[in-house]
């Protein structure tokens, strides 16, 4: 255990402020752009300008530069050390993308200049999505959603929107119990009454209860697969069938492509829409790194009720161009084209690795987990639920079950042990069919050495629970924050607790 954050008692931006300070001095639009944009007034409507200047911390740039780095110290992030946070692919993101983004042919973009500007960026928006249709087996596809919850909800609206066109009603929407909270959230969100499908014993989608779930009424089924417990739904051919027959659509929850990429299609599978977390298997960091984006590519059947505006090509005149008249289309679901810094990343990654590469993500992301499950049978206190001699996937569920009984110590007491170890915390009760778990996902990023190390961590926690729990359930005293109080950490009063201190200091006339 060789790990210590560091604990600076770091004031408030605004509390370093003074009047005139300057870090930097913010240079004019630069001509070029304003010839091609127009004048700000124009673009912004008059009553949306800004009438006086924001309230900004008048800083020189080392204090800036300081304070972020002592803020940056009591972090944690992948540059760090592993984040093996089930369900989330955070994968160690290759810098060089970094540089990439930054070209000023791409950083100096706007999405309101004239397309015949806009030609580059549309070619990589175009080929991106031929790329991502290729490797997930579909048609077409839209970049417009944010993120993967966003990419569920367009998925839903699109499947309304068949059904209606087809004169039918269908308002349920089928799925299965180990599904990722958002799945029902966006389904309801769509005005779907959303059926719960339960696990079997093996960990797979119970296909007596699909069956007598499946109905006239049945809109579609939502499947992640691999599935949140990190195994492959072996009957997926199965239920596509069945889910077709009752006349409802295949939805692709997927977060977890990373799994099977290059290896199998979703396409192939009998889905007809998928989304792509492209900020966890592309490469682009997930969770307060950046915007996420998500894909979402639909079979040739579905086409016409993608959002608009999509990028298309015009092989005669050879140029991209944005195609706003789809005949069923549900409409925008987000400003222009998508989140752009993440789908660039995403088409810098796939050329780097090609499709050899990408394969191999995905076989080493599997081989790194099944390592890791053949350490932790020994470890006390840990089992592994549903079918523990079937390998898994990119990412697994083990229970903490055992070691609560004997000892108190809870996987909430386990995972924030860990970060004492210099490890992020797994994602811990989820999915809620586990008891006491912890969802581990190492990616293909970690190396032996690593997952050793975490092995270690998890081994030297069981032995100081069984020998003294309350050690544990101490911990985490080496970093910045010690133990939260999770309860309280939840209160939506609580939620942004730096820019809280802020309202309160201004309050008592201490901050401007
Ligand atoms: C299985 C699964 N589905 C959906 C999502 C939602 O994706 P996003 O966080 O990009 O909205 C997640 C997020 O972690 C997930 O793990």
């Amino acid at each position: 255990m060789n790990y210590r954050q560091a604990r600076w008692r770091e004031p408030l931006i605004f509390e370093y402020s003074r009047r005139g300070k300057r870090g930097l001095r913010v240079p004019e639009v630069e001509q070029e752009i304003k010839d091609l944009v127009g004048p700000v007034n124009k673009i912004v409507p008059v009553n949306m300008l800004r009438r006086s200047p924001p309230n900004l911390p008048e800083v020189s740039e080392v204090e800036v530069v300081r304070h972020y780095i002592r803020l940056s110290q009591m972090n944690f992030g992948v540059d760090v050390g592993p984040q093996p946070l089930g369900s989330c692919t955070m994968k160690y993101t290759p810098k060089v993308l970094e540089r990439i983004v930054e070209v000023k042919e791409l950083a100096k973009l706007h999405p309101l200049q004239d397309e015949s500007t806009l030609q580059g960026i549309m070619e990589i928006l175009y080929k991106l999505g031929e790329w991502l249709c290729e490797i997930v087996g579909l048609h077409k596809c839209t970049f417009q959603p944010a993120a993967g919850a966003h990419g569920e909800l367009t998925g839903a609206l699109i499947i309304k929107a068949y059904h209606r066109f087809r004169g039918e009603e269908r308002d349920e929407m089928l799925i299965p119990d180990s599904a990722h909270g958002t799945n029902p959230a966006s389904a309801a969100m769509a005005g779907f009454k959303v059926i719960k499908v339960p696990t079997r014993e093996d960990g797979c989608v119970d296909l007596e209860a699909l069956e007598n779930a499946l109905g006239e009424r049945t809109a579609g089924l939502m499947l992640t697969n691999p599935n949140t417990l990190g195994l492959f739904e072996k009957e997926v051919l199965e239920i596509s069938r069945m889910v077709h027959k009752a006349g409802g659509l295949m939805y692709y929850d997927g977060a977890n492509l990373n799994g099977i990429l290059g290896i199998t299609r979703p396409g192939d599978m009998g889905f007809d829409i998928v989304h792509i977390n492209i900020h966890k298997t592309f490469a682009a960091p997930h969770g307060g790194g950046g915007p996420g984006a998500s894909a979402l590519c639909v079979s040739k059947e579905l086409e016409d009720f993608l959002p608009v505006p999509i990028v298309e090509y015009d092989e005669g005149r050879d140029r991209y161009y944005l195609k706003w008249n789809l005949p069923h289309t549900i409409g925008m679901v987000r400003s222009f084209y998508g989140n752009i810094v993440p789908l660039v990343k995403a088409f810098a990654y796939i050329l780097l690795l090609g499709p050899e590469g990408l394969r191999r993500t995905a076989e080493i992301a599997v081989l790194n987990t099944n390592y890791f499950i053949s350490k932790i049978r020994k470890i006390r206190g840990f089992t592994l639920p549903y079918d523990p001699q079937r390998p898994r996937k990119h990412e697994v569920v083990i229970s903490a079950r055992d070691l609560k009984r004997d000892t108190g110590v809870t996987a909430e007491d386990v995972a924030k042990a860990l970060l004492d170890y210099g490890f992020y915390a797994p994602t811990i009760y989820f999915p809620q069919i586990v008891e006491e778990a912890l969802m581990i996902e190492f990616t293909e990023t970690e190396s032996k050495e690593s997952i050793d190390a975490f092995i270690e961590a998890l081994k030297d926690i069981s032995e100081k629970a069984y020998n003294n729990p309350k050690e544990v359930k101490e911990r985490p005293k080496d970093v910045a924050v010690e133990r939260l109080d999770m309860a309280y950490g939840n209160l939506p009063r609580v939620l942004a607790p730096t820019y809280w201190k802020y309202l309160e200091r201004r309050k008592e006339g201490l901050l401007p």
